[in-house]
């Protein structure tokens, strides 16, 4: 079977996903017109040149800058929906996403704003086109562990529809250790935890990631590779890594796709999955994802379908479900 045809056949589990990073610029005018918000680009193609990243932080500031749109719960809605129909060409069954609580509440935006659009979002698809689903909250990392307490406080009437709480924005100059003591109270909470690592912070913050924050996976963690007692202990543990290539040669990671080293650590045994990122400014979700790393470092059709069973392994739903997914890729190879 060729790339394409096993890629589009392939069910996939996406483990790294923002949804305010899956916000395509016709939208974001749709919705700026709709509530009269002013955004600092003229047209739609003056957006797609912004999006010429020279790395993680330059990205933040545009990514920001979109979002600002975003005010009532039907623009939430409308934006998760829209990343919800991507899923469903791509084969994505299940999805785990992550929103940034704060990048709303600062703008005066409701944490119940935001939430009530995207889960009803969610659960429309679940009945609609029985894609399942888990939602992820983020703590901002530039901004303060108090600030991280307050959103904590803030998402508790919503908690049974919260799986987890990750940590993501500019990462270097913040490492995991800032928030300590935000986390081990999350997870008393009963809150999986994640963290963003090793994308462009060194090995060390994904060892305090492991070791203070407790973390169920690693998003990103490409770094990890320049640490072999590190290495090793992601291995023995079966620690996921959620890796999301287009997104890393945008943000300049890697200087390109022939050069990033998801296979490398796929063949000494890491449990890497394939995902978006922010997939409206890097340049292609799920299917895009895979055929670009698959072509790029001649992946063979056994790792391409042991990435998306690694999806499923590596995720929050149930025993019973991993196991039909997981057959269900085996049944391609
Ligand atoms: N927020 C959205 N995408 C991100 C990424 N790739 N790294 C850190 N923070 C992010
Ligand atoms: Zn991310």
């Amino acid at each position: 079977m060729d790339y394409e045809n096993l890629i589009k056949k392939l069910p996939k589990a996406e483990l790294h996903l923002h949804i305010e990073g899956s916000f395509e610029p016709e939208l974001m005018f749709e919705i700026a017109q709709r509530n009269k918000v002013d955004i600092r680009f003229k047209n739609i193609e003056e957006v797609r040149e912004a999006y010429n990243f020279h790395n993680l932080q330059s990205f933040l500031d545009i990514y920001y800058e979109g979002a600002k749109v975003l005010i009532k719960e039907e623009d939430f809605y409308d934006l998760t929906y829209a990343y919800l129909q991507k899923c469903h060409e791509d084969n994505v069954v299940h999805t785990e996403i992550f929103f940034d609580p704060q990048t709303h509440t600062q703008r005066g935006v409701s944490f119940e704003t935001c939430f009530l659009g995207i889960k009803r979002a969610l659960d429309d698809a679940q009945r609609e086109m029985g894609i399942s689903s888990e939602i992820i909250m983020c703590f901002l990392r530039h901004l303060s562990e108090k600030e991280a307490f307050q959103t904590l406080k803030e998402s508790l009437p919503f908690k049974d529809n919260i799986i987890g709480v990750g940590l993501d924005s500019s990462e270097v100059g913040h490492p995991p250790s800032k928030f300590q003591n935000v986390f081990q109270k999350a997870r008393e909470l009963g809150f999986v935890t994640v963290a963003h690592a090793g994308e462009e912070g060194p090995p060390e913050y994904i060892w305090e990631a492991l070791d203070l924050l407790e973390i169920k996976r690693i998003d990103h963690g490409v770094r990890s590779i320049e640490d072999e007692e590190l290495l090793q202990r992601i291995i023995k543990e079966k620690m996921a890594l959620t890796v999301c290539p287009l997104s890393n040669i945008k943000l300049r990671v890697f200087n390109k796709m022939e050069e990033h080293n998801l296979k490398t650590l796929l063949e000494k045994g890491v449990k890497v999955t394939i995902n978006s990122d922010d997939p409206a400014y890097f340049g292609g979700y799920m299917n895009q994802n895979f055929l670009e790393t698959a072509k790029a470092l001649k992946l063979t059709s056994e790792q391409i379908v042991q990435l998306s069973i690694n999806s499923f392994e590596a995720s929050f739903i149930s025993d019973a479900l991993k196991e039909k997914w997981i057959n269900q890729c085996k049944a391609l190879i």
